[in-house]
């Protein structure tokens, strides 16, 4: 099992961290299997398995029921929640509650807030209580409609200037990774370079000192397109559709349940019921 510190020598050793998302057991007892560093769930399971059209109507209350299922689901590995849409911004009393809860009933290591400014001191107050946090800068969905739409940031200058500031400040605040979404490759890696604490990167280019991707998005399931950074290793759609296909056919023709599949009654007791 991984920890904020074995993470943090990971990155020091240059050995990179592999981390995907999972939002159910199975999911996570897959992800635990094949020995990943550390699983996210993700407020990303509002688009991916909820069917929203943003992360912004996922409630605390969904991330809790899915993070129960995913340590449940993979005991040994350190496991990250995303805190959703403005759980993190009402008050600080309001912050600490709902971390509190999202951190007691899953038993999760860690939670992911997006954002700097005032999130900073957010971060700090999280790490102070004793919540380890992940900090989320460039592409952050749940200020996609600030940010006018899922578009690559830090592009010029200025952008990339503050984008660098606000990664320090967010170490400084006590944050124990940073994740790194859709920003030019350059940009990702002169951030990995000046941090101390391991940057995971998402659409950010090979220098990061880690990857995370969406499970979904990685096996093609439920997805019908992904975004330009994912690599998908296989597609799950066309699997699932061709058994639920022949499932569906062999039904209509009653060669399905077979003999095999079948319970059978002993010859005596059938004769006493058909006389
Ligand atoms: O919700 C999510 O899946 C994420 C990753 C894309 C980093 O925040
Ligand atoms: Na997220």
């Amino acid at each position: 099992m991984k920890t904020s510190f074995s993470l943090k020598k990971m990155k020091e050793e240059q050995e990179k961290i592999a981390m995907v998302t999972a939002y159910d057991f199975p999911a996570a007892q897959i992800a635990e299997q094949a020995g990943v560093d550390m699983i996210l769930v993700g407020d990303s399971l509002g688009m991916v398995v909820l069917g929203y059209d943003s992360t912004l109507p996922v409630t605390v209350d969904d991330m809790i029921h899915h993070g129960k299922a995913v340590t449940r689901g993979a005991a040994n590995t350190f496991i990250v929640i995303d805190m959703p849409f403005m759980s993190y911004h009402i008050s600080t009393s309001d912050t600490l509650h709902q971390a509190t809860r999202i951190m007691q009933e899953t038993g999760a290591h860690a939670l992911k807030l997006e954002g700097a400014g005032e999130v900073t001191d957010t971060i700090n107050r999280l790490t102070r209580g004793g919540i380890p946090v992940v900090a989320h800068l460039g592409l952050t969905p749940q200020s996609v409609n600030v940010l006018g739409g899922y578009k690559v940031q830090g592009k010029d200058a200025e952008a990339a200037k503050q984008l660098v500031e606000d990664a320090k400040k967010v170490q400084l605040a006590g944050a124990m990774a940073l994740v790194l979404e859709c920003v030019p490759k350059e940009l990702a890696r002169l951030v990995t370079e000046q941090l101390d604490i391991p940057v995971i990167g998402i659409g950010a280019g090979n220098h990061c000192d880690g990857q995370v991707l969406v499970y979904h998005d990685i096996i093609q399931y439920g997805v019908s397109r992904v975004p330009k950074f994912v690599q998908t290793y296989t597609n799950v759609n066309d699997t699932i559709h061709s058994a639920l296909h022949s499932y569906v056919e062999e039904v209509k023709k009653a060669t399905f349940p077979t003999d095999e599949h079948s319970f059978h009654m002993k010859d005596d007791v059938l004769t006493t019921l058909y006389g």
